[in-house]
């Protein structure tokens, strides 16, 4: 197998940073070694002076074509897993989803379809179970087999994939038996879509709307009663990108009282807010579920808090992109929403800045060290959903999934130079302090020099095993 030497670096770890060598042999890392020790010949070799060389991102919450809204998010597991790459992240775990009426295994064979032979990185699953029923509860086991190991559910989205208490709580059950995850989208939809009624009846149709009537209290409700349910079945509990201070109270007091209960937030919610859906009709770019909130009530500050003290556990993006003018092949996408501000396709685009972001926005700008930035982006996410420790670390036998960040780079983060198949950033015209130089996914070399030199199915399937992180 070919050697590549990655030399000349300082490697971060969640826990460690050490000058070393890291040797890979194939797609494994099989040595750290302290510079100028041992002489290694390798076939090639990664200049990382002056840089840091860190385990690769994973992305634990992607949507690549979800049907969604109407439409489809426009980045195909090809773009969008390309896309990662050149911001850093080798894995990703999307979802694949079971529709009223379908079988899950159906659903998951069909987002397999989807991704088998295009992806430029690895890749998991999660499984939206949107018709929770006798023979999906039989399948949520057969699932957990071919290492779909967590659930995700909507108490958002009535008549789409909601759920009602009933089906979480039976869902909960079975997979407290199995050992999985249930990841929750945790809003209260019924409540939200009376408001969204009312405020339409007053003639309220811009997106500013969509942040106003989603309100805060109904995150922190919903997590709530997902928390409660999933105390009375010992079931994980994962709250997936949670926005709101009252959210992450709940989060805190069932931490507080010994419960398997975790969270992620995303990028827009640390670094954008309500005031980003304002601005007429250009807010649509910004519309997403949960929404961005209000600065001034303190959200943003709280959820760095609780990235901090570890009451949230992971950064992931909810990449989920719909473009502002027409896609070549989804046509019509957030315009859908043009005169009423809940047609408009909820999500954001992300998957691409998001280690940019949280390197610069975060380490640089002092919110969080080093260390932990390697841990929300890449070990947590690992350890949580049943990567660790091939994935999410650099270690002996760990997958050789590696970045190697120049932290002199800089990098203006836009639409005319990402590569995510969307026409806008939400983040046009930042500048990073930071620059992915080199992106290596199981030993191969797939960013260098400004280069993608991977193809499409160079990315595995992972068959992830049951969460970690409480092990
Ligand atoms: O607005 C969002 N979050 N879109 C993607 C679907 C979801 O709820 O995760
Ligand atoms: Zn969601
Ligand atoms: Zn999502």
């Amino acid at each position: 197998m070919a050697k590549t030497l990655i030399k000349g670096g300082t490697v971060v770890t969640a826990v460690e940073q050490m000058e070393a060598d890291v040797l890979i042999d194939g797609a494994e890392v099989v040595a750290l070694i302290r510079p100028g020790t041992i002489e290694i010949a390798a076939e090639t070799v990664v200049d990382a002076k002056g840089c840091l060389v860190l385990p690769g991102g994973i992305d634990v919450h992607t949507h690549m074509e979800l049907p969604f809204g109407g439409t489809f998010a426009a980045d195909t597991f090809e773009t969008g897993t390309r896309a990662a790459a050149w911001g850093g992240t080798t894995t990703i775990v999307d979802f694949a989803v079971q529709t009223k009426g379908q079988s899950a295994m159906e659903g998951w064979e069909a987002w397999m379809g989807k991704a088998r032979g295009n992806c430029a990185i690895d890749y998991g699953f999660h499984m939206i179970t949107g018709d929770i029923n006798d023979q999906t509860l039989k399948e949520m086991e057969l699932l957990v087999r071919e290492g779909v190991t967590s659930f995700k559910m909507f108490m958002a989205y009535p008549g789409v994939f909601y759920s009602d208490d009933g089906q979480i709580l039976r869902a909960m059950q079975k997979a407290a038996e199995d050992g999985a995850t249930i990841c929750m989208h945790a809003e209260n939809g019924i409540a939200i879509d009376v408001l969204v009624g009312q405020a339409l009846d007053r003639g309220e149709t811009d997106p500013i709307h969509h942040g106003l009537v989603r309100k805060s209290l109904l995150e922190g409700e919903a997590t709530h009663r997902a928390i409660r349910l999933a105390e009375l079945t010992g079931v994980q509990l994962y709250i997936v990108h949670l926005s709101a201070k009252e959210a992450l109270d709940e989060v805190i007091s069932a931490r507080d009282r010994g419960l398997n209960v975790y969270a992620e937030t995303c990028p827009q919610y640390l670094f954008l807010s309500l005031e980003n859906l304002g601005n007429g009709f250009d807010g649509a770019k910004y519309v997403c579920s949960p929404p961005l909130r209000d600065e001034a009530e303190g959200h943003q500050e709280r959820l760095w808090q609780g990235l901090r003290t570890n009451d949230l556990q992971v950064v992931s993006t909810d990449h989920c992109p719909f473009c502002m003018g027409d896609h070549p092949r989804f046509g019509t996408q957030k315009q859908l929403g043009q005169g009423d501000f809940s047609k408009i396709p909820n999500g954001m685009p992300g998957v691409e800045p998001r280690m940019s972001l949280l390197y610069s926005g975060g380490v640089v700008a002092g919110r969080i060290g080093l260390n932990r930035f390697v841990e929300i982006t890449a070990t947590t996410p690992a350890k949580m959903f049943g990567m660790y420790p091939k994935k999410g670390t650099i270690a002996v036998g760990s997958d050789a999934d590696i970045v190697v960040l120049d932290p002199n780079g800089t990098q203006r983060i836009s639409v005319e130079t990402h590569h995510m198949d969307v026409d806008y950033s939400a983040y046009e015209g930042w500048e990073m302090s930071g620059k992915v130089e080199t992106v290596i996914s199981k030993g191969k070399v797939i960013i260098s020099d400004d280069q993608y030199l991977g193809s499409p199915g160079d990315g595995e399937y992972i068959a992830r095993d049951t969460s970690r992180y409480n092990i």
